[in-house]
């Protein structure tokens, strides 16, 4: 488990962020307009956009590819999550895509950082060790959930936070949908903080927190398939303890905004107060993403979409409301190891929006 370190410059103070998966940039990235030409609609007000007429393939040929993905990558860190209609793009090319969204966003270390290997792929799978072939056979609420618990809401989560170098960008692309059901939510981690007191945003801003992915263990052994305990993607992230501790407000280093880091599927434990109080306000924040629909989006897939989202300010969640099956191919890739900058600002104090 990598320590939290405390760094203090003459202007900030710097809280985590392991120096060997810090951060290549030293201020938020500028849009520079390379989208503009594409027309799109902001699904809520605070998260969510879609675009129309692009096709990633498209992208990845155009002479000045690293302009419009860097461009993506932004737009993608700030409204948490984009969406593309009916694309013809191959995992190889998601993958290539992936790589270059996260390189580009400048959170990438060449030698430390790559795509992300999750603890349960298979050894030689057929599609690389760095796409998630996903394929369930949905059986409804009461199926998935029996065990449990009957709210569908315990899936929400933001990617493999119980990895020291956690994910930037996730992107999912559904080519096998059931005839109904299926759908996506994603939550705003800014506007999540934007809910907080101030006094109380100040406090969480002083701690950190435990992640566990310790469930993967059991898993494995249902699947019969060993856990990946080499390398996942960074030299960081290795060996079957799946735990890291990461500050709970996160300084997003593409927008330079705030977000809350807990998420209900790996966070465990608030470090530095009772086990009670944990409780209590991981409860609290947990309630803030699930009854904020809001801070919001649900997306109704059609075959070939693509979502791309950035896992440092948002938390997802599928709906396991289908009987039919449904697949599909992830690629996450990993960016700098969590840290909060306190000068850095929340996303309306940013906009100017107020809180
Ligand atoms: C995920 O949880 O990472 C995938 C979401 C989905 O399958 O809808």
């Amino acid at each position: 488990m990598v320590a939290p370190i405390l760094q203090t410059t003459s202007s900030s103070t710097i809280k985590g962020g392991n120096p060997a998966a810090q951060s290549r940039l030293s201020s938020p990235l500028q849009y520079s307009g390379s989208l503009n030409s594409f027309s799109h609609s902001d699904l809520t007000p605070v998260i969510g956009r879609e675009y129309t007429g692009i096709q990633i393939t498209d992208i990845l040929k155009s002479e000045n590819s690293d302009q419009i993905i860097q461009d993506f990558a932004v737009t993608v860190s700030q409204r948490g999550v984009v969406f593309l209609r009916n694309q013809d793009v191959t995992p190889q090319q998601m993958r290539d895509f992936g790589e270059r969204l996260s390189h580009l966003s400048g959170c990438m270390q060449p030698s430390s950082s790559t795509l992300h290997i999750h603890p349960l792929t298979e050894e030689s799978s057929e599609l690389g060790d760095q796409i998630s072939h996903q394929t369930k056979k949905g059986g409804g609420l009461t199926h998935q959930l029996s065990d449990t618990s009957r709210f569908a809401s315990v899936g929400w989560h933001s990617d493999i936070s119980f990895e020291p170098v956690p994910s930037d960008y996730a992107m999912l692309k559904i080519h096998e949908l059931p005839s109904t059901g299926g759908d996506t939510l994603w939550a705003s981690g800014y506007e999540v903080y934007d809910r907080l007191s101030p006094a109380f945003a100040i406090f969480l801003e002083g701690l950190t927190a435990t992640h566990d992915g310790g469930f993967f263990h059991d898993e494995a052994r249902r699947l019969g398939n060993p856990l990946r305990e080499g390398e996942r993607g960074s030299p960081l992230n290795f060996g079957g303890e799946l735990k890291a501790v990461h500050p709970v407000v996160r300084t997003n280093p593409v927008t330079g905004w705030k977000s809350v880091y807990v998420n209900r599927g790996f966070t465990r434990r608030i470090n530095g107060v009772t086990k009670d109080e944990s409780d209590v306000i991981l409860q609290y924040l947990f309630n803030l993403v699930t009854q904020n629909h809001d801070a919001q989006v649900r997306f109704k897939w059609n075959k070939n979409d693509i979502a791309i989202w950035d896992n440092r300010s948002t938390w997802h969640t599928a709906t396991y409301d289908y009987t039919e099956t449904r697949t599909g191919d992830r690629v996450c890739s990993l960016g700098e190891a969590p840290y909060f900058d306190s000068l850095s600002k929340s996303r309306r104090q940013a906009l100017g929006e107020g809180a």
